[in-house]
């Protein structure tokens, strides 16, 4: 299994390419199952999970193609989907439980074929996370679903029809699913406390090029009027703003100097105001926004909410950065009950951290240490990075396989940047 090891004390300085959204994608390419007609989709990451996505679709009878892509700054790959007939129902656990946005195909396979056999994920190292509400809301548009052998198997045989449904709790998933299965539903169906994620907003805006008429879209009211077909489509994948804020935070933490090009402050407003409250400088520039440090870094205190609040897959980040701040900061995830996973391994390298339930008060101290340090999830995996890049001497990360569900080239990045970083293969 490949280790990243980090000799940290370098600032970064230059600039980084920021990649399309891993999370954006993921749901766009399940939309191609809607239609027989192509779905092309420009700026997509390199990644494991696209992979996982990739071998997913296939399975169900999609046909994908891969083209090197020329798109702005980034240069992701341009895959073109084609679901012209969907040769399995069925999304099974062998591929479910490597990667959990796997159940967003069904709605989709729901609405187009009237079944799915989708296995249920289970718990993951961050959370039990249920797909109550997925299941939930697809009854609400008139699918009847039963547990059977740990797969969710769902029938519609005359087809799903619009519904109004009220989301008891804000699910960027639940929302994707319905927002697809809405598409192909018989009339309008009215979302309620919708998510209002960056990457729900790309979904609907390729909906809509599909030719979905969807209105509140960026609210939390989503309204979407099913289609008898879908359109062919082409679409670029939003930046992803986990990877900016991640790399935002890498550069604060080594008081460095970067451009990240491409990179989206709009979409990234409460991070940047509570890294701006930290001391960090965001400049806008034409083709994205400069990361500096003039002076320390002070403690502030993080809620992690839906969006637009500060996300959860920046809560490990930004600890890793708090953990050399002066003064204290209490981070607190409302979104995970097991998203501290990070705390005894940053504790590792000198960290001083002390959890309270759903806080963390996390005490700053002058230096860390470098150590062998591992994680279970991606967002955890990365703050170990931050963390080794402001660390004396080495830390080596292990378990790597989680930073390239989601990072693409997480290590030439930082190395392009002046990062004493190198992958140790095996
Ligand atoms: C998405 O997961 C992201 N994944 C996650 O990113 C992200 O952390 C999360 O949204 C929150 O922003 C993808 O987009 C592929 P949710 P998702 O449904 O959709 C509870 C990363 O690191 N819930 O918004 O699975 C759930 O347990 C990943 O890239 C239910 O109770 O998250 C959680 O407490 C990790 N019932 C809360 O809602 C349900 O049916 C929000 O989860 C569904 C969710």
């Amino acid at each position: 299994m490949d280790r990243i090891r980090i000799r940290g004390g370098r600032q970064l300085k230059g600039e980084i390419v920021v990649s399309g959204s891993k999370n954006a994608c993921l749901p766009l390419m399940v939309a191609a199952m809607l239609t027989d007609k192509p779905l092309t989709l420009k700026n997509v990451p390199r990644l494991a999970d696209i992979t996982t996505m990739i071998a997913l679709l296939k399975q169900h009878g999609v046909e994908i193609s891969a083209a090197p892509g020329e798109n702005g700054h980034s240069h992701g790959t341009t895959l073109t989907l084609r679901a012209d007939r969907i040769t399995s129902t069925t999304a099974p656990y062998d591929i479910v439980r490597k990667m959990r946005a796997s159940v967003l195909v069904l709605g989709p396979l729901v609405a187009r074929e009237g079944e799915a056999r989708v296995s249920l994920p289970g718990g993951c190292a961050i959370g039990a996370r249920p797909v109550d509400l997925h299941i939930a809301g697809l009854k609400a548009m008139g699918a009847e679903i039963e547990i059977d052998g740990g797969y969710m198997v769902a029938r519609a045989p005359k087809g799903l029809r619009g519904a109004r449904y009220t989301f008891p709790k804000v699910s960027v998933g639940a929302t994707e699913n319905l927002m697809m299965a809405a598409a192909l539903a018989k009339g309008t169906t009215v979302l309620d406390n919708a998510a209002r994620e960056p990457e729900i907003t790309d979904l609907a805006e390729c909906l809509s090029k599909m030719g979905v008429p969807i209105l509140g879209i960026g609210t939390e009211t989503l309204i979407i009027e099913g289609v008898e077909q879908l359109k062919a489509a082409t679409h670029a994948v939003v930046p992803d703003r986990i990877e900016t804020g991640t790399y935002a935070m890498a550069i604060a933490m080594t008081a460095g100097d970067v451009e990240l090009v491409g990179g989206r402050l709009d979409l990234l407003e409460a991070a940047a105001q509570s890294l701006r409250a930290a001391g960090v400088v965001l400049d806008k520039t034409n083709r994205g926004f400069r990361v500096h440090r003039a002076n320390g870094l002070h403690g502030v205190d993080v809620m992690t909410e839906p969006y637009p609040g500060f996300p959860t897959d920046l809560q490990a980040q930004m600890m890793a950065l708090m953990t050399r701040a002066e003064g204290a900061s209490m981070i607190t995830e409302t979104i995970f009950e097991s998203r501290f996973m990070h705390v005894p391994e940053l504790a590792r390298m000198g960290a001083n951290v002390t959890i309270h339930h759903e806080s963390a008060l996390v005490r700053g101290v002058s230096r860390l240490r470098g150590a062998d340090v591992m994680a279970t999830d991606l967002r955890a995996s990365v703050s170990l990075a931050i963390a080794g890049l402001a660390a004396e001497g080495d830390t080596t990360l292990h378990r790597v396989y989680h930073l390239d569900r989601g990072y693409e080239r997480l290590e030439e990045k930082l190395a392009a940047c002046g990062a004493d970083i190198e992958r140790l293969k095996g």
